[in-house]
């Protein structure tokens, strides 16, 4: 039976630190891109179906590309090397920041195909996980090169933490940038209003979040080292990932580079990979819900619409933007719902824009996502194209990731031929852009700014929902 369930809506606009909720995704134009876009030699004259944004776009992007094409040589596209002007996406654009500068801006394929295992891979870099000690200690836990079971130690309560700024808002929640008042570092904690989750029917999404967070370990999804709550809130203490939303730097760049798409394909493909062998379904992949960490490398935030489930559901929830057309029916669905997703995410990160978006309702985005006709910009390599198509088809017996070989169809598919993946996944490969951002110091600059939160947190009295959050 269907159930019904939650949509959110998706963000439209980069930093004007309010969300706007009522609007699609739609391309922004007069951005300062810090990754250059490729451009291809067939340019938008044939690509009718964009709107004057994206024409807006694809000017700025090819004058963009004339500027990069005096740079030095650093990179190309292996597959394809005469698909883009040989330094369309090699050189970070000019900017103020001394930061951009850095070699490990420079998004590069080469990445892909030769990972650095030099003493700056990640592995070297980085230092022990630290754990928010809830009995005023530091809790240091040596880096595992696999994943292991994190065990957390005691019980969280507010007052161990400064509360900071907020990072983000969204359907449910707001995240703020907190400080350990006992080892001095830094995390991010996502409240959630109790009366809210209720009257929105969140409650069992909310437990399902808690429960599916503590029960994963992987290198490219978020870390949740526990949770409590008060007489009005429910709280999950995370990592603080500094790097920002891909969204933010998507936005930025209006649209990313064959192979800086790619690179953040292949790891939340990792992600996906390991969410459904232990049969969680993810449902809500989008930019907005992908971090960047302090190298670059992706950690998937928001699992409030993961779920256990080993076959088949129905419960209607998502972003109307990356719905799978089964949900959109009403029908049951499985877990190939998040490859048509990352399809979706593929299409955006490679065009700056979703597949189905149109005018503005969420309704003309599901008759469009029924209709199931995409349309593709010239741009596309050819191997993301077939790539895409094979994800963004409604027949679920074609759809890649949901055939016999699984997740490995999709690994396998020409456009990922160069990705090492046991290297990925270790993230010895260098990300094509590192966030500017001074590690350990709560440095909050890549994320954008909202209205803080003006009711207190940490209220005691009567709780009449306390009991349907027995776990935090
Ligand atoms: N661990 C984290 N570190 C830094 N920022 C974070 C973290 N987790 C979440 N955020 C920020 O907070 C935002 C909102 O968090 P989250 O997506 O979990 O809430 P939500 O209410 O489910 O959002 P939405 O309705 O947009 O899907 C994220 O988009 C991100 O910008
Ligand atoms: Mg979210």
């Amino acid at each position: 039976m269907p159930t019904l369930g939650f949509l959110k809506k998706k963000r439209t606009k980069d930093s004007s630190g309010s969300r706007d909720l009522d609007s699609p995704t739609s391309p922004i134009r007069d951005t300062t891109s810090p990754i250059t876009p490729a451009v291809s030699k067939t340019t938008s004259a044939s690509f009718t179906q964009q709107s004057k944004a994206s024409t807006a776009h694809e000017a700025s992007a090819a004058s963009q590309s004339t500027q990069a094409s005096t740079a030095p040589s650093k990179a190309a596209d292996s597959m394809n090397p005469t698909a883009y002007p040989q330094q369309a996406y090699a050189t970070p654009q000019a900017s103020p920041e001394p930061y951009q500068q850095s070699s490990h801006n420079v998004p590069s394929i080469q990445n892909l195909i030769h990972p650095s295992n030099s003493n700056q891979s990640y592995q070297n870099q980085q230092r022990p996980a630290q754990q928010p000690a809830a009995n005023g200690g530091l809790v240091a836990q040596a880096q595992p090169a696999q994943p292991q079971a994190r065990v957390t130690k005691g019980k969280y309560t507010l007052t161990d933490f400064a509360i900071q700024r907020t990072l983000g808002t969204g359907s449910f929640g707001r995240v703020h940038l907190v400080q350990s008042k006992h080892n001095q570092r830094f995390y991010a904690v996502k409240v959630l209003k109790k009366a809210q989750v209720v009257k929105m029917k969140q409650v069992e999404h909310t437990n399902d979040e808690r429960r599916m967070l503590q029960q994963v370990k992987h290198p490219f999804l978020i870390t949740l080292w526990g949770t409590f709550q008060d007489s009005k809130n429910l709280y999950m203490v995370m990592d603080f990932v500094e790097g920002g939303e891909l969204f933010s730097l998507l936005r930025k760049s209006q649209r990313f580079p064959n192979p800086v798409a790619k690179f953040y394909a292949a790891e939340v493909t990792l992600a996906l990979d390991y969410l459904h062998q232990q049969n969680i379904i993810y449902r809500d992949l989008k930019p907005e819900n992908l971090l960047l960490d302090r190298h670059g490398h992706l950690k998937i935030t928001d699992f409030g619409f993961a779920k256990e489930v080993p076959d088949i559901t129905w419960t209607l929830c998502g972003t109307p933007d990356y719905l799978a057309p089964e949900v959109v029916a009403s029908k049951g669905y499985n877990k190939s719902v998040d490859w048509w997703s990352l399809g979706i995410l593929i299409f955006e990160m490679l065009c700056g824009f979703t597949p189905f978006w149109d005018g503005g309702s969420p309704m003309k985005i599901y008759e469009n996502i029924l209709k199931g006709r995409v349309k593709y910009p010239p741009y596309i390599h050819p191997d993301a194209q077939d790539l895409l198509q094979k994800l963004i088809t409604p027949d679920l017996t074609k759809r890649l990731g949901n055939l016999h070989a699984g997740s490995k169809d999709v690994m396998n598919h020409p456009w990922f031929a160069e990705v090492t993946w046991e290297r990925l996944q270790k993230k010895d490969i260098d990300a094509p852009y590192v966030p500017p951002v001074r590690a350990g110091v709560g440095d909050a600059s890549q994320f954008d700014k909202y209205p803080e939160e003006t009711e207190a947190y940490g209220q005691t009295g009567e709780d009449p929902h306390g009991h349907l959050f027995p776990d935090f």
